[in-house]
């Protein structure tokens, strides 16, 4: 049923057909292009139900607060906008389990109740919420809470916290899930500006993707400005029991009290990585560069939200050993955050480049042995990945006809549209390909572009200019077909090739496992070497390993996710109950994901799925639940 409020009724009907049929104007800098999309809702993005042709949304005030006994945002927000027609009427915004209270419309400075329709739910894209405009209005305020379950919010309890006495909650907007706590038109073609209130229980800390004042008191109210226009995804908030400790004077940690230090530690980097990324493609252009540490039930490995990147706190490995996951965040300072994808199917814009960026950081401070060992172990998940996807999405411009972008997510956008540069920059050289990728990040400034309007600009400033190097149908390869072609670089490691020959030795017999070297192993040979043991060990060949190396042990969160599916692979069951601790503590879907279906390839394993997934799942993240609910049957 569609909740009605105000007055003025309007059929769905008239509603939709207004929006599909029409035509983006000139003026948008977003061009209608997803001819590819069967399902289009929306001739700019079709994941949204935002009148971005009619509409040209500018800037956000949010009032807010935070209610952890209801585990509600509650207030309104103010959006502001541009009218790109005359005859605009309506202005058509997502939400997704929001309850609406009230409308207003901004005349001449006074605030007169607005008319709105709140569609019913798609399972996809949510609930349509249509606002009436009057003529001259050019602000809307939206009064509205969040329902508990909103699949962008994760209200943690004080025990799955660090510390284990306050509440947190975090956000996590991309994709689509910024609707589900905040109406907005909900789209990476959307640039807003923002500012914010957040009010909090005085003895919390809100922190969001905005100027974060290093030391702010705390008092449970807190003021946010965003001046520079980011997509909506990019909108984020986090709220706790945090501390900050500066690490240089743009860079520094949110954290709680109890891993602050740690993580400084970990991350003292992070200053120079944001040097060497600007001596490699330009200024890094917002302000501040802090990092947010979250609880493990954080879904992801990181998120970009600018000035504060979001991280999981399972990459503290005490010896700086996956800190490419911080190269990664702030690589999208460029790629994601400055150059964004238009629409989720040029996801790989984001993704790719970034991924590439990343590793180009890595190398920088690390070396290039390090890089390679990154490619190497990233390119062999990929070609693992693509035996079991869908092959619809190993096309890098992929086609996601009407899905969730979240069900297409895989290591294709990252991983293949890295090789994609990769090869690039094989083919020009490294000083050609920079310039060229210089220019691409100072031309897109700011700017949502599409798959199609990447590709008009390599032609232009890459191919044409030094004719001959790569032919269109290569490109055309790489962007539009699907699984891996045959001229995907394959990155090769000295280290790992030393891995290799002493791994073959030893299974012949030919050496023992003090011999194999180990002692002087970074934490990716280790990866290496456990992803390429056959997995038809004997329980008794693992024992002697476990013995030996202590694997089961393993206080790196990436070996220990190695050796706990190597050993289900191969029935070690010694490692359960370690296991079953990995899995409750965890939520990063990475990590136990894989575990978990690999426990339902048997029924024994299915059992103790089912059982650990039972105490767990109310620690995960909504995101993780509905991953899971999937795998675990
Ligand atoms: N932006 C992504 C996370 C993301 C992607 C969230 C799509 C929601 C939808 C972030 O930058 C990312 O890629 N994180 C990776 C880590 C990285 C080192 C590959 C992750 O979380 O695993
Ligand atoms: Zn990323």
């Amino acid at each position: 049923m569609a909740v009605l409020a105000g007055c003025q009724q309007e059929t769905e009907q008239e509603t939709k057909s207004d929006m599909v049929d029409s035509q983006p104007q000139q003026e948008q800098v977003v061009k209608a292009d997803n001819t590819n999309n069967k399902k289009a809702h929306n001739p700019i993005d079709d994941h949204t139900y935002g009148n971005l042709h009619e509409v040209d949304l500018k800037h956000l005030e949010l009032d807010l607060t935070v209610d952890f006994e209801a585990k509600s945002l509650e207030g309104f927000v103010d959006l502001s906008f541009d009218r790109l027609k005359d005859d605009v009427n309506e202005l058509v915004l997502d939400t997704r389990d929001i309850d609406v209270s009230k409308v207003e419309l901004n005349q001449d400075g006074q605030w007169v109740s607005g008319k709105f329709e709140l569609a019913d739910k798609d399972e996809v894209m949510g609930s349509k919420l249509t606002v009436k405009l009057e003529a001259g209005v050019n602000k809307v305020r939206v009064h509205y809470a969040t329902q508990p379950q909103a699949s962008g919010l994760q209200w943690l309890t004080p025990e799955q916290t660090a510390g284990k006495k306050h509440p947190f909650m975090y956000s996590q907007a991309q994709a689509i899930h910024a609707r589900s706590f905040l109406p907005v038109q909900d789209s990476p073609a959307v640039r807003i500006t923002y500012n914010a209130t957040i009010r909090t229980p005085k003895e919390l800390l809100a922190v969001m993707s905005a100027f974060n004042e290093p030391d702010t008191e705390l008092d449970g109210e807190y003021h946010f400005e965003m001046p520079q226009a980011i997509p909506t995804y990019l909108i984020a908030i986090g709220v706790g029991d945090l501390d900050f400790k500066a690490m240089s004077d743009r860079t520094g940690v949110y954290a709680e009290p109890a891993i602050l230090d740690s993580a400084v530690a970990e991350f003292d980097d992070t200053e120079d990585m944001v040097k060497v990324t600007e001596e490699l493609y330009g200024p890094y252009r917002w302000g501040r560069y802090d990092l947010l540490i979250l609880p493990p039930a954080f879904p992801y490995g990181g998120m970009e939200n600018p000035r504060l990147s979001f991280i999981t706190p399972t990459v503290i490995a005490g010896d700086k050993s996956l800190v490419s996951l911080i190269a990664h965040e702030l690589a999208h300072s460029w790629s994601g955050n400055l150059v964004t994808n238009a629409t989720w199917h040029d996801f790989w814009l984001n993704e790719g480049f970034t991924s590439y960026v990343e590793n180009r950081i890595m190398e920088e401070l690390f070396g290039r042995e390090r890089a390679l060992m990154e490619q190497s172990l990233a390119v062999q998940d990929l070609r693992q990945a693509v035996q079991d996807l869908p092959e619809k999405y190993t096309v890098l411009n992929v086609d996601l006809d009407g899905a969730d972008p979240d069900d297409a997510f895989s290591t294709v956008p990252y991983t293949k549209g890295q090789m994609f540069l990769v090869w690039l920059e094989e083919k020009f050289g490294r000083e050609v390909f920079d310039k060229f990728l210089v220019g691409h990040f100072n031309d897109h400034a700011f700017q949502s572009i599409t798959t199609q309007q990447f590709e008009a600009y390599l032609k232009k400033n890459l191919l044409d200019k030094h004719p001959g190097v790569v032919s269109e149908e290569e490109i055309h390869t790489w962007i539009h077909e699907p699984m891996l072609p045959d001229m995907m670089p394959n990155p090769k490691s000295g280290a790992f090739n030393t891995v290799d020959a002493k791994t073959k030795q030893l299974l012949l017999g030919e050496i023992t496992l003090d011999q194999l070297g180990t002692q002087q192993w970074t934490v990716h040979e280790w990866l290496h070497f456990l992803n390429n043991l056959p997995t038809d060990m004997s329980a008794d060949d693992m024992m002697t390993m476990d013995a030996t190396f202590k694997l089961t042990e393993s206080t790196n969160n990436e070996i220990a996710h190695a050796w706990l599916l190597l050993s289900l692979k191969a029935g070690y069951e010694v490692v359960l109950p370690r296991l079953e601790n990995y899995l409750i503590t965890i939520g990063r879907r990475k990590l136990i994901v894989p575990l978990y279906k690999q426990l339902m390839e048997t029924e024994q394993g299915a059992e103790f799925a089912k059982r650990v997934y039972q105490v767990a799942r109310p620690g995960y993240h909504p995101l993780a639940q509905a991953t899971l609910d999937e795998v675990v049957k």
